[in-house]
């Protein structure tokens, strides 16, 4: 007989041999550090999560035969946390990460954390792991929930029982390109997403797939892989692991949620700051051909924050943007999003927990 209780965690594992003292803050990329605590909730199939508690970081230990093994009964999360000068710490939006989670695990058959049980375990994990947020202006603490059906199955069904876990790292930047302008190529053969599948949530089995595009695109160089639809192949859906939009004149374009394309909180974002700033900005289908004649492109994401896109590469035809640097549009908006979120201008829209 398995135990529901499938988690629990690996005590010969859990010290932590890091020090803060071997961080080089100056050059952080986006790679996995481990930090003193994670935060783990359990709860059976058909109930809901109650309590959960932080715990030293250290391997966990699951059932062979876990759902989220198995058949991928799964959810992420990203957000961060940011220091400010004056030693108070930032979660940009928490209230929509818990939003879409519960989404995700509608979709998912999974039961969720409440908008306040996940936004109180984030704060507890962040406090508990403080000292890893990264000085002001050096990047953030990234925080990484998830959700996974982690009781055993053998037959595809919903996991008897669930965990919900949160984990965080010091970050920097996501591409090695930094804020550089990034080389995208358009994958023409394989799709991230198909229209009623999971591409709008951010099921973990979305991710592995883009794997082999991308592979494959950085070894001729380029920075990551843009997708088109799988129905037209001629519509923009996402890159790898962020949203896109496409610039011209005073309108900012970004294809629409429609089922196949994850719901950026950093892409919603800057939709209203863009408006905020003047700009016409559409929501809608957006072909290559739009996305060749730009004036700017960028990418959005919690990870990327906005990464300008230098050029784009379509079925063998290179098309760069601007002479050269970052476009004025990208730039604008990338310091208005992140003077916002490391807390240095007025939150208007009140998007800051501190
Ligand atoms: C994020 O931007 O937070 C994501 O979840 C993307 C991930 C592939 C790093």
């Amino acid at each position: 007989q398995h135990s529901s209780s499938s988690i629990h965690v690996a005590s010969a594992t859990s010290n932590v041999t890091r020090e803060l003292a071997d961080i080089d803050w100056d050059n952080l990329g986006f790679g996995f550090m481990p930090t003193d605590y994670m935060y783990v909730m359990k709860c059976s199939q058909g109930e809901n999560f109650s309590e959960g508690q932080l715990q030293r970081f250290g391997n966990i230990e699951l059932s062979p035969s876990a759902g989220i093994l198995n058949y991928g009964q799964g959810l992420f999360e990203g957000l961060k946390a940011y220091r400010k000068h004056d030693g108070n710490i930032l979660l940009f939006r928490p209230e929509e990460n818990a939003l879409r989670l519960r989404m995700g695990a509608e979709r998912m058959c999974m039961p969720s954390p409440t908008v306040d049980q996940f936004v109180e375990a984030v704060r507890d994990t962040v406090l508990a792991n403080e000292k890893w947020i990264p000085p002001p202006g050096k990047g953030s603490m990234y925080i990484r929930p998830l959700l996974m059906g982690s009781g055993a199955v053998l037959g595809l069904a919903p996991a008897p029982e669930y965990t919900f876990l949160i984990y965080v790292s010091p970050v920097g930047n996501y591409f090695k390109e930094g804020l550089a302008p990034i080389n995208l190529v358009v994958e023409t053969e394989m799709h991230r997403a198909t229209p009623g599948g999971t591409g709008g949530v951010k099921t973990i089995g979305n991710y592995a797939p883009v794997l082999k595009a991308q592979s494959a695109a950085k070894a001729k160089g380029y920075s990551d892989v843009l997708y088109l639809d799988s129905v037209h192949k001629r519509y923009l859906e996402e890159v790898s692991s962020c949203n896109v939009f496409v610039v011209k004149g005073n309108v900012i374009t970004t294809p629409a949620i429609t089922g196949t394309i994850l719901p950026g909180i950093t892409r919603k974002s800057i939709i209203d700051v863009a408006r905020s700033q003047g700009f016409q900005v559409e929501e809608r289908m957006v072909t290559v051909d739009e996305l060749l004649d730009a004036d700017e492109v960028f990418c959005t994401g919690t990870a990327v924050v906005i990464s300008p896109v230098g050029s784009i590469t379509y079925v063998g035809k290179r098309v760069s943007y601007g002479s050269s640097g970052v476009g004025l549009v990208s730039q604008q908006l990338y310091s208005a999003l992140t003077r916002l979120q490391m807390g240095l201008t007025e939150d208007t829209m009140d998007w800051i927990l501190e």
